[in-house]
């Protein structure tokens, strides 16, 4: 990387400004990527001055594309405006792309301080799904209007949001975490969500009652983990569950003989179960 690398892209910028269309939101993202990379760290140089006002423009087409899905959202289409950028690829890998970019700007999630930064043992800290791979579980465990889906540990509420944008599916996260709650409700209720709720409860006290779909990002490990998989079993003998799983506890579910995975489990993809038991205890 040299600086004409540099200045052939600033001038790159100033001549083919279509990346300034609101829709041009990919390109956008590359360009900002790539200018990220070569732009020297020492900020009173030249290069950093003349690429200045181009990641403002590009900030401000941003906030606009934005703002018109969160019109589009409020007014009962989002799923239709999220559409074109919606067309992931491969949905492996726990990195974070420009679509967690873009449902950042459109949920505009305000990012609250954790009242207990260190969780107890055996639960997780916060990080959120990447955006890939909540569409993946989408299309993968087959989530449709009629669905109730359960985040158990939804953290700030981006896959129960994302999920109710999709598909109308009515959709509830539980989390321990009281500010995230607070955040997740407010995002929800900002974009008129009215499909979404969200509860401050351990994941182990949650009701299964009128759940079709689980998803969990491994919430928890070890002990907690072992009795939410009781109470997982217990509700699927009642009502047939679809879960959904991200991460090392994939693992654990793949084990259990009264789940059947949609595909061999990796702990860099969604994992997809079926319940296949039946009948009272
Ligand atoms: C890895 S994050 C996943 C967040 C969210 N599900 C997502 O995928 O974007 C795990 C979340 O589970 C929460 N958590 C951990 N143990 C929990 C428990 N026993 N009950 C409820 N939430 C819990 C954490 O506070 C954290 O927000």
């Amino acid at each position: 990387m040299t600086a004409s690398d540099l200045t052939l892209l600033l001038d790159r910028l100033a001549r083919d400004d279509g990346w300034r269309l609101p829709d041009a939101f990919l390109e956008r993202a590359d360009l900002a990527d790539r200018l990220d990379l070569l732009l020297p760290g020492d900020t009173a140089s030249a290069e950093v001055a003349r690429a200045a006002p181009f990641l403002a423009a590009m900030e401000a087409s941003d906030a606009r594309l934005f703002q018109r899905l969160r019109e589009a959202i409020r007014a009962g289409r989002g799923a239709l405006a999220m559409a074109p950028w919606l067309r992931s690829g491969a949905s492996e890998g726990q990195h974070y792309d420009a679509l967690d970019t873009l449902l950042a700007g459109v949920l505009a999630i305000d990012e609250p301080m954790a009242d207990d930064p260190v969780p107890p043992p055996g639960m997780v800290f916060y990080q959120p799904t990447p955006a890939r791979h909540i569409l993946d579980c989408v299309r993968r465990a087959g989530i449709g209007r009629d669905d109730v889906v359960l985040d158990l540990g939804s953290g700030l509420g981006h896959v129960p949001m994302l999920v109710n944008i999709l598909t109308g599916a009515r959709t509830r996260g539980v989390e321990r975490e009281p500010a995230y709650v607070e955040s997740a409700a407010r995002a929800a209720d900002a974009l008129g969500l009215r499909g979404v709720s969200f509860l401050c409860a351990d994941a182990r006290d949650a009701s299964l009652d009128d759940v079709d779909v689980v998803y969990l990002f491994t919430p928890f490990v070890g002990g907690v983990l072992a009795d939410v998989l009781v109470s997982l079993e217990r509700a699927a003998r009642a009502r047939p569950l679809r879960i959904a799983t991200l991460g090392p506890c994939s693992a654990t579910f793949a084990r259990q003989a009264w789940l059947r995975a949609d595909a061999a489990t990796s702990p860099d993809r969604v994992a997809v179960f079926r319940s296949v038991s039946g009948g009272p205890d």
